[in-house]
């Protein structure tokens, strides 16, 4: 299983940055929100450009945002390996299709309540599947159960299309619920790490 860090809620982002790239995680996840999809908005692509300056690791890009296509051009020129779209936003396949053009591979992502089904669509062309396990929009919320469920009749569908896409699932992720979560591919996990003394121990109970 792999893991993503998301400095969402870190008060720190360059002095978290510089303590997660010392450990062994895989990606760092780079939540984007821009007041519209979501209420929050996050710092704007000219500070978040400088990320280089305090990682090397890989970039998992996750859109909260309206118009997906507005932002990709700018997160692809990052050290990135995933950008995830959200299937609530509009002009899904033009994104993936961009991202893809990109060579960067395509994610996407879907909000707790939307039906599982409204993925068919995508199972065959994606990466990566982004199921959120609170609503977007902020860190420091806590899991939703049924989420245990979700990726249970997710991996059947995937099965199902011989599709190759990994499972991520983010949101309210710490050590005890990561347990319920071993059929996951890629987990991200924001305040369980930062608000830990030891980033390194907490990622290590994670994969635990
Ligand atoms: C929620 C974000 C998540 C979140 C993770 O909208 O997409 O990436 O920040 O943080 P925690 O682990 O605190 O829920
Ligand atoms: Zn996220």
């Amino acid at each position: 299983m792999k893991i993503a860090v998301s400095c969402l809620n870190s008060r720190d982002i360059p002095t978290d940055l510089r303590k997660i790239s010392v450990t062994d995680v895989d990606y760092i996840h780079v939540d984007v929100m821009d007041g519209k999809f979501v209420k929050n908005k996050t710092i704007s692509f000219s500070e978040m450009k400088e990320i280089h300056r305090y990682t090397h690791k890989r970039l998992d890009v996750h859109l909260m945002v309206k118009n997906p296509i507005k932002f990709i051009h700018d997160y692809a020129t990052l050290n990135t390996e995933y950008i995830t779209v959200h299937l609530e936003t509009k002009n899904v396949y033009k994104a993936l299709e961009l991202i893809e053009e990109y060579g960067i591979k395509k994610g996407i992502s879907i909000k707790p309540n939307t039906p599982l089904d409204d993925l068919e669509p995508y199972l065959d062309c994606v990466d990566l599947i982004l199921v959120m396990s609170v609503e977007p929009g902020k860190g420091g919320q806590e899991f939703i159960p049924s989420t245990i469920e979700r990726i249970k009749e997710l991996r059947k569908k995937l099965k199902k299309h011989n599709s190759k896409a990994i499972i991520s699932v983010d949101g309210g992720i710490n050590d005890v619920v990561a347990k319920k979560l071993k059929d996951v591919d890629l987990l991200v996990s924001g305040s369980y790490v930062i608000n830990g003394d030891d980033y390194q121990e907490q990622i290590s109970k994670l994969r635990k």
